[in-house]
């Protein structure tokens, strides 16, 4: 585990885009692999993400709560928040879109900084897969219940459920 004084949270620029994809991915691999099929993670996974950030970093598109967190200067963790979307029945005006954090540096405190850090303390909703029970414990103490929504992710088996606080 490392020490919390061992990162900082910071707003991300253009030049994090591809770091920011890696991430997602090699966190995405860890938390999802054994229920979402591996073009999820492999190489065109990885480019089309890169892709996407490059264009969302350099854009309108880009949202207005999103920050990283690194260490020994990498980025190790991101988190981004905004108007609800692919959401048809939306209950908070501020919705967690991601946060994500690589497994060795989970229970540093960074993925508690990266969330304070996008929400401020604020009602908000996320979704969170069902079978993820590090992130539930993580919300939870964070305020945030189920509210008896659930999606499939798309194209996948995927259940994901709605938390508010
Ligand atoms: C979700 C995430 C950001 C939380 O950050 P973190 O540093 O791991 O969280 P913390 O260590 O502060 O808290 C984790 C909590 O889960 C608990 N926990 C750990 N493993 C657990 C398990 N298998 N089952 C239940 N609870 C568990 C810990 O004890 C801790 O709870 P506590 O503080 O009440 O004791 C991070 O785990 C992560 O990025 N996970 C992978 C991606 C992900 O799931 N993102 C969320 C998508 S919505």
């Amino acid at each position: 585990m490392r020490e919390a004084s061992e990162f900082h949270v910071r707003a991300p620029g253009p030049a994090d885009a591809d770091a920011i994809a890696r991430v997602l991915i090699v966190t995405w691999r860890a938390t999802y692999g054994h229920l979402l099929p591996s073009s999820f993670f492999d190489d065109d996974a990885l480019e089309q993400r890169t892709a996407m950030w490059r264009s969302m970093l350099n854009g309108p598109r880009r949202p207005p709560r999103l920050r990283v967190a690194e260490a020994h200067g990498e980025i190790v963790g991101f988190a981004s928040a905004g108007i609800p979307i692919d959401d048809e029945d939306p209950v908070r005006d501020l919705q967690l879109y991601t946060l994500y954090l690589l497994p060795e540096h989970h229970g540093s405190g960074a993925g508690q900084a990266l969330l304070d850090a996008v929400l401020a303390g604020d009602r908000a909703q996320l979704w969170v897969a069902e079978d993820n029970p590090r992130a539930h414990s993580f919300y939870r103490r964070n305020g945030f219940l189920p509210d008896g929504a659930e999606k499939n992710y798309p194209g996948t088996a995927l259940v994901e459920v709605r938390l508010v606080r």
